[in-house]
């Protein structure tokens, strides 16, 4: 079977996402299996065209996994008509104005999330993306990560019976960078760089629960800078304009009431970075990024409130692991997979930009209840 080859510009690889999971984790290990098959049983490579603002950098990027192709000229990638796709994972705050440039020049669009700063623009790349007839994607890994896959196969089966509540911690404490470096970047945390929890969480907590529980029909924020002064990656201390925590709950189709906490500001003391508790009128689940652990009605404790006595029951053990019943590959990888197919076989891609854009729309309304104090009805886009 043959196997062709088409370039990816990839903008921003540099970064925390583009390097590891995008470029190593997806595109290159996608190469290694050798390339994308499609329906027909032919196989695709993909050429990566490193680009960014930093020469060494990319360069160096380049020598350490053989990659011919890098510049610091975004339009000359793009002249080349043999770059079919143009993919950004740069700060969001640039990503606007490249994806404009690359959907002008007629390439297909994969993009990290949020694709903007605001539902406007998030719109306007839409709509430039289907003016233009150019396919159009943004990464909504957490669909694909095992512990969510075994809820969502949870829901499928019937499982829970009628969905009443999704409670879902997400958080770690992220160090301040004065005595400890901190361990993400520092735009995260200046609103004027395009940073915040809220913008940065709420487009996936949107697909997540627009894909497993229903569409969202309202949201109560409430966002908050827990800490005002960090240190950057240059030790120069520096003035948090941009939440670091915030407490949601959102009001999905079908009378479904999510209730999410979003935080860098949180010690943890679950299994995992995000867990999320699902309950049902015939069981409940708790899901984190690998695994899955159910409660059926049948054994459902029945406790009794009495705070004069100890807690003699071990709550925890009456809860089941559900099996992983299959491989899973990285969610980053698989999505690349399923983007490159839509792009050349027109394979269904539910995630694109209109999706990115109600992700984005979700955060910008969750800003806003917050500013204002109150419960705001997202309008269906
Ligand atoms: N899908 C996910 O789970 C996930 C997780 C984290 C971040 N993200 C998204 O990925 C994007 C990148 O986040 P990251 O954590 O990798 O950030 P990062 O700071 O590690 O990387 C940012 C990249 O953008 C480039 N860049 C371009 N213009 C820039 C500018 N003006 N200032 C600074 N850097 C600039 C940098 O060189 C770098 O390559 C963001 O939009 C973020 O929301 C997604």
């Amino acid at each position: 079977m043959s196997v062709r080859t088409i370039g990816v510009v990839m903008n921003g690889v540099t970064g925390r996402m583009g390097y590891r999971q995008h470029l190593v984790r997806s595109v290159l290990a996608i190469n290694e299996q050798g390339g994308v098959t499609l329906s027909d049983g032919s196989r695709v490579k993909l050429r990566p065209v490193l680009v960014g603002r930093n020469a060494a950098k990319l360069a160096e990027l380049a020598e350490r996994h053989g990659i011919p192709d890098h510049t610091t000229e975004l339009d000359a990638a793009l002249a080349d008509p043999d770059n079919l796709v143009y993919f950004d994972a740069q700060v969001t705050s640039a990503r606007v104005k490249a994806v404009l440039k690359a959907i002008e020049a007629g390439k297909h669009i994969y993009a990290e999330k949020p694709t903007a700063e605001s539902v406007e623009e998030a719109v306007a790349l839409a709509e430039a993306a289907t003016a233009r007839g150019v396919k159009n994607g943004v990464v909504q890994d957490k669909l694909f990560l095992p512990g969510l896959l075994k809820l969502k196969r949870l829901i499928d089966g019937g499982f829970f019976g009628r969905i009443l509540s999704v409670r879902g911690e997400f958080g770690y404490w992220v160090f301040e960078g004065d005595w400890q470096e901190a361990q993400r970047p520092s735009w995260n945390y200046r609103a004027e760089d395009g940073g915040g929890i809220v913008l940065d969480m709420f487009p996936h907590w949107h697909y997540v629960m627009e894909n497993l529980f229903g569409k969202v029909r309202s949201v109560y924020a409430q966002a908050v800078t827990h800490v005002p002064r960090r240190v950057d990656e240059k030790g120069h201390p520096y003035q948090a304009t941009a939440d670091d925590a915030a407490y949601g709950v959102f009001e999905l189709e079908g009378g479904v009431i999510a209730q999410i906490n979003s935080s860098w500001t949180v010690r943890v003391n679950r299994d995992e970075l995000v867990e999320f508790q699902v309950d049902g009128t015939e069981g409940s689940a708790v899901a984190g990024l690998r695994n899955c652990r159910v409660q059926h009605r049948a054994a459902t404790p029945k406790p009794v409130w009495n705070p004069d006595l100890p807690v003699t029951a071990r709550f925890r053990d009456g809860w089941q692991e559900v099996p992983d019943n299959a491989e899973f590959d990285n969610g980053f990888k698989i999505q690349w997979e399923l983007f490159i197919r839509h792009v050349l076989e027109d394979a269904p891609f539910p995630y694109d930009f209109a999706a990115g854009a109600r992700g984005v729309q979700l955060a910008e309304l969750g800003l806003r209840s917050s500013a204002e104090g109150r419960r705001i009805e997202v309008p269906q886009l």
